[in-house]
């Protein structure tokens, strides 16, 4: 694995196959200023092999919650092929994460996390994103972000059945101890619209339909939107839209979302038709 060291909106990854490819990476950073300063530093790690899930923490100090699990689908392309990008599309729960192995993440990695941001005399309070991979050998970290995840959020965050204000602000308050975090027993789906090219170059300024009105349960988030002198609602970045679907089954959810994804009219749009397919597959 190649990492550009800085920010570079989640496309700084390159899952070399071969050490042809990883030089090509490394000398596409450090010569070719493929991602700018960000990646004039290059982090070289093992490739881990397995699934993956995103695990979002609420933090208040030494005092936690472990939001609902989801897992995102990096590549750009349908069975995990092609580049990276910042997340073509998410869904929760993941169930791959057993309550077992929750509780393994949560002693293993998040509570040590946790313990050991305050153990630096950090009194943070905010959200804690944890990449992790399900590896054969165990759950491993892949990324740490304090920032909630995109599109995690989009599945995490309906399914909560309290006040997400609330559980912030007593978060942002040292209060989160006793908060009770409930979570409804429904399925999320949030499949990312992303322009043509994208992670690479795209176009901008394509004109979006949206069905009119949603079905229930359905919401388009607007990522890389924007309104023309016309008044038009048009793409003006790489992931443009995030289709939400929330269903009793994550079956029910998926085609929901997938409707959805098929009415909006746009020339440039593309989307894996393949969000949620291990765990479906698994069913
Ligand atoms: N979806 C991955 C991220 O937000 O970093």
């Amino acid at each position: 694995m190649v990492k550009a060291d800085g920010l570079a909106a989640g496309k700084g990854v390159i899952v070399a196959t071969d050490v042809a490819e990883a030089e090509t990476a490394v000398r596409d950073m450090l010569e070719g200023n493929k991602f700018g300063s960000s990646g004039s530093r290059v982090l070289i790690e093992d490739c881990l092999i397995g699934e993956e899930t995103s695990i979002l923490v609420v933090v208040s100090g030494r005092d936690y919650l472990i939001l609902p699990t989801s897992q995102d689908h990096k590549r750009i392309g349908e069975g995990d092929t092609g580049p990276n990008t910042g997340g073509m599309g998410t869904y929760s729960p993941a169930d791959v994460v057993t309550p077992e192995l929750l509780s393994e993440i949560e002693s293993k990695i998040v509570r040590p996390s946790v313990e050991g941001i305050a153990d630096e005399g950090i009194d943070f309070r905010g959200t804690l994103f944890i990449g992790i991979m399900l590896t054969a050998e165990g759950p491993s970290v892949l990324e740490y972000n304090t920032r909630f995840g995109d599109p995690e959020t989009q599945v995490v965050l309906p399914r909560l059945g309290c006040d997400v204000l609330e559980l912030l602000w007593r978060a942002s308050q040292g209060n989160l101890a006793g908060f009770d975090l409930q979570v409804q027993p429904t399925h999320a789906m949030c499949v990312v619209i992303a322009a043509q090219g994208y992670p690479e170059s795209y176009p901008k300024g394509d004109a979006i339909t949206l069905p009119n009105p949603l079905p229930t349960g359905v919401s388009v988030i607007q990522a890389g939107t924007a309104t023309n002198a016309a008044g038009q609602l048009v793409t003006a970045g790489g992931r443009v839209l995030g289709v939400t679907a929330m269903g009793d089954t994550l079956v029910a959810a998926a085609a929901s979302a997938y409707a959805v994804c098929d009415q909006i009219e746009c020339s440039s749009k593309v989307f894996r038709r393949d969000i949620g397919a291990r765990q479906l597959n698994r069913a």
